[in-house]
């Protein structure tokens, strides 16, 4: 009785403890969510007339910047495989003697962490014990992630990036022993590399991040950029993936096309910034700006689909439809539950609207905006019937805030410039089909018609102080309450035995 309340007693002291002083630092989930590839074709066919079929060209790079200052970047164009849906991966060598890994690139989370353990989905995995270099901390670590978690071991260890910058690093890396819904099927890849702000790393902030230990180690520009070269290309299990760059320590000219918009990150441990406006076809969806950042707008290439808060996804789906010409959609394909299908060779992609996201600009009274095409986000998905083309929605409704993720960003060449602390969007070289560009960047535009701060900031943190005072009060509170059940049955048990009330009183009053 007296354990079992001192037990309780404790938990509820970590729970409210952890409530109190570290609300986010105890329940948020790092977004990861990559497209599984479970779909229902048959009840949703839709045989609509459309366009010839377009293929785009990934691997249409020039490469004639003339390479500058310590780092080449031509070296690092295209060291990115994969796709949208199953998520971009670049080769490593981790340990001594290397052993080579595809590690998946997520601007969503911090840890870098590979497979240290067999697991039915991925070929082959780190093994610490063949590393001369490794050093185990022994200390446990865990990332739950939208979709799926792992456990695992701390260490350091050395690695190289053949198509990186040249030098060998020692980083820390999480040794994954165990996982759910992390690793999937069809995914070529063994580990993950988190390349968000120490804020996101676990155990703590104190575990330094991939990128952080680079940039020391090599001394190079505290900025890297992505180019993820999938638009258009099928989401589902081709043969071929699509690839992509990695440019780590600046930005590649030959990899976008007019110039870099840049956002303000507004707080640093996911890259978070500020949404001020979205656009179906041409029409503002006119809601109220902070609906947009609620309860945070993050840019994530581990995320495979552009999340909407509910509010904002029912608005873009009902614009959508009230501008696609298309009545007959299932609700099953905008839940993403359901493919839509054509005629083999028809695409459906000009009964669609464009989508435009506008961001806060560096000069905070103005914003530019982003736009995708919907060839960006009515998805092709391969193989699921000889004689369909089916394509998938790629946007879906969030809980927790909104993401840019791949959907959007294969559109753009996209700048983490950390030393500046803002994000930079550019249109990507390869983001082209048939000649066509299909995404589109431009500014600037007045941010008068849009509230000072549209990122819940202010809200935020009025809300923090008031939960936090109240917690305090109730975590108060609970303690006298449990610290009065952990005496009662104390003095109960004295009540019992040869001391009685009076005598302890008696001795109270002695003392
Ligand atoms: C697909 O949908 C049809 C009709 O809604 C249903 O009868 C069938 O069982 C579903 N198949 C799968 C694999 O879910
Ligand atoms: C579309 O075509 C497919 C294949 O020819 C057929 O099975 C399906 O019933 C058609 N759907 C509609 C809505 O006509
Ligand atoms: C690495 O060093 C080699 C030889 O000095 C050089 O040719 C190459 O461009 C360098 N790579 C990078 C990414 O800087
Ligand atoms: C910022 O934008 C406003 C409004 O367009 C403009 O008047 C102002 O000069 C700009 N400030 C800077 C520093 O460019």
């Amino acid at each position: 009785m007296c354990y079992m309340s001192r037990l309780i007693l404790i938990l509820l002291i970590r729970h409210f403890l952890c409530l109190c002083f570290g609300m986010s630092e105890c329940y948020f989930a790092i977004p990861l969510k990559i497209y599984a590839g479970k779909y229902n074709v048959s009840s949703s066919a839709l045989n609509v007339t459309s366009l010839r079929g377009v293929t785009s060209d990934g691997g249409g790079l020039s490469l004639a910047s003339d390479p500058t200052g310590k780092v080449n970047f031509l070296d690092m164009v295209n060291n990115l495989e994969g796709d949208s849906g199953r998520g971009y991966y670049i080769e490593m060598s981790i340990g001594t003697p290397g052993q080579p890994m595809n590690i998946l690139v997520d601007t969503g989370s911090s840890n870098f962490a590979v497979a240290a353990a067999p697991h039915p989905f991925i070929t082959h995995y780190f093994n610490p014990a063949l590393s001369s270099t490794y050093v185990s901390t022994g200390i446990d670590v865990s990332v739950r992630y939208t979709q799926g978690n792992w456990e695992g071991e701390l260490g350091v260890d050395q690695i190289s990036i053949l198509k990186g910058p040249n030098g060998t690093i020692s980083i820390n890396i999480a040794a994954i022993l165990s996982s759910e819904g992390f690793f999937l099927p069809g995914i070529n890849w063994q580990g993950i590399l988190g390349l968000a702000y120490p804020k996101l790393a676990r155990p703590d902030s104190s575990v330094e991040p991939f990128f952080n230990s680079m940039v020391k180690q090599l001394e190079i520009p505290d900025i890297f950029s992505l180019q993820m070269c999938g638009a258009g290309l099928s989401a589902s299990n081709t043969a071929d993936p699509a690839g992509g760059s990695l440019i780590m320590g600046g930005v590649e000219p030959t990899l976008y096309r007019g110039s870099v918009w840049y956002t303000p990150v507004i707080e640093e441990w996911y890259y978070n910034v500020e949404v001020l406006k979205l656009e179906v076809g041409d029409q503002n969806l006119d809601l109220d700006c902070r609906e947009y950042n609620m309860d945070k707008a993050i840019v994530d290439s581990g995320t495979t689909m552009l999340r909407l808060p509910v509010n904002v996804f029912n608005a873009v789906v009902e614009a959508i439809t009230r501008s696609s010409l298309i009545q007959d959609f299932s609700s099953g394909f905008w839940d993403g539950t359901k493919l839509a299908c054509w005629m083999k060779g028809e695409t459906p992609w000009r009964f669609f609207p464009k989508l435009s996201i506008y961001l806060r600009a560096t000069n905070t009274s103005q914003s530019f905006r982003i736009t995708i095409l919907p060839q960006l986000y009515i998805q092709p998905i391969k193989d699921v019937d000889g004689m369909l083309d089916c394509f998938r929605f790629g946007v879906s409704s969030s809980a927790n805030g909104l993401v840019i993720g791949a959907t959007v960003m294969e559109g753009f060449y996209v700048v983490f410039d950390r030393a500046q602390r803002r994000v930079g969007f550019a249109l990507s070289s390869c983001a082209v089909s048939g000649g066509v560009a299909l995404s589109e960047v431009d500014g600037p535009f007045s941010a008068a018609d849009v509230a000072a701060d549209c990122s819940n900031r202010m809200f935020k943190e009025s809300v923090m102080w008031v939960v936090s005072y109240a917690l305090m009060a109730i975590c108060a509170m609970v303690l006298i309450i449990l610290l009065l059940l952990l005496v009662l049955p104390l003095r109960r048990r004295h009540r019992s035995g040869e001391i009685t009330d009076e005598s302890s009183l008696v001795r109270h009053r002695i003392k």
